[in-house]
């Protein structure tokens, strides 16, 4: 795939993580948007410090790029305390997490990103670790291994996951409090784009925040990128200001139109829409038509495709809604081949 159609994943690039890093709010206060789990996750926090006690654990499930990791952080920090990052898909041994464990301090917060990928043997010890903080260790194999019981320090499991789904049972009813993360509108981008623009120190417009906020998918990720590529236009081919303007032009360059959509998806939706009516037809079709896998149809275009009202999946194939027809101004035809509300 070529460069500009990641402008839109949700998923960070290899070299996004020292930007990510430094525009990563660092305290409640600074987060933006996502005012439920906000106050609810004040609350939690605040009545741990008051009780002096760790806080209950705490699970972030939502889509990629809306801040999951940033509010670990944030988590630690407002408790002011250290914390330990890691991953599922880092843990393979039950050992390796026994070994983590029993080395975290008292109060310590321990982050594990994509926590429905740990390995099985590894999750059900943490069972006992979240419950009791304890763990058993086994030494030894076959019939003379015994069970070494060691307490852990209090700690707080601070768990994120973008498929919530794939979490079993018994780990999910071990988290005191879950935040689900929703995606932002498109005032709370412009103060995400507002905030990152002071930090990388760009002349950002309202109305050019208003402009990048509405191509951002509804992820600060996404608006966080649009806005170092729309800093490049504007510093090489206009004085370096940021205005509705200059986004439009910039973002018209980088194929990423009014909502968002990049190449592939106007291509899946043009081909639908222009050489089968609209639909139904099959993601197989769709995907020769376009000339890619079918995987990178259903997995990269459709989800948000879906998400913006644009396509339907049926259980006779895909199909194009009204608001498709109009994104690529064309008329929806009718039944009767009358006049529809879209003609007005
Ligand atoms: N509420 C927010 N306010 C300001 N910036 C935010 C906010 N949420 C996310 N961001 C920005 O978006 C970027 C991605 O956020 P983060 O890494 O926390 O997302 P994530 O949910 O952990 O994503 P993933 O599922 O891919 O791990 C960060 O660099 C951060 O600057
Ligand atoms: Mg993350």
């Amino acid at each position: 795939m070529t460069e500009p159609e990641e402008l839109v994943s949700a998923l960070p690039a290899l070299d996004e993580r020292e930007v990510e890093a430094s525009l990563r709010p660092k305290a409640l206060g600074e987060f933006v948007g996502q005012p439920k789990v906000r106050e609810q996750l004040q609350l939690v926090l605040e009545s741990a410090l008051r009780r002096n006690r760790p806080p209950d654990h705490v699970l972030l499930s939502g889509p990629p790029g809306l801040g999951k990791t940033s509010l670990a952080m944030i988590i630690a920090a407002e408790l002011g305390t250290p914390i330990r990052v890691t991953s599922g898909p880092a843990i393979e041994r039950a050992g390796d997490l026994a070994a983590l464990l029993t080395s975290l301090t008292e109060g310590e917060v321990l982050f594990i990103d994509e926590i429905h990928r740990i390995a099985r043997p590894a999750e059900e010890l943490l069972y006992m670790a979240m419950e009791d903080f304890r763990v058993d260790v086994i030494v030894g194999k076959g019939p003379g291994a015994t069970a070494i019981p060691l307490e852990l320090a209090p700690f707080t499991l601070v768990g994120a996951t973008t498929r919530a789904g794939l979490l079993t049972g018994p780990l999910r009813d071990r988290f005191g409090f879950t935040g689900h993360m929703d995606f932002y509108d498109e005032g709370e981008l412009e103060q995400v784009l507002a905030r990152s623009a002071d930090l990388l120190d760009i002349a950002l417009r309202p109305d050019g925040g208003a402009e990048i906020a509405g191509r951002s998918r509804g992820t600060p990720r996404i608006a966080n990128r649009l806005l170092r590529r729309v800093r490049d236009y504007a510093e090489v081919r206009a004085d370096g200001i940021v205005t509705a303007d200059i986004a439009h032009a910039a973002l018209a360059v980088y194929d990423v139109d009014q909502l968002g959509l990049d190449r592939l998806d106007r291509a899946v939706l043009d081909a639908l829409v222009r050489r089968f009516g609209g639909g139904p037809v099959g993601v197989s079709t769709i995907a020769v038509a376009v000339g890619e896998e079918i995987a990178t149809v259903e997995e990269v275009a459709e989800p948000f495709l879906v998400r913006a009202g644009l396509l339907a999946r049926t259980p006779r194939g895909r199909v194009a809604t009204p608001a498709a027809w109009a994104h690529l101004g064309l008329t929806p035809p009718t039944a009767g081949g009358g006049p529809t509300l879209f003609d007005a």
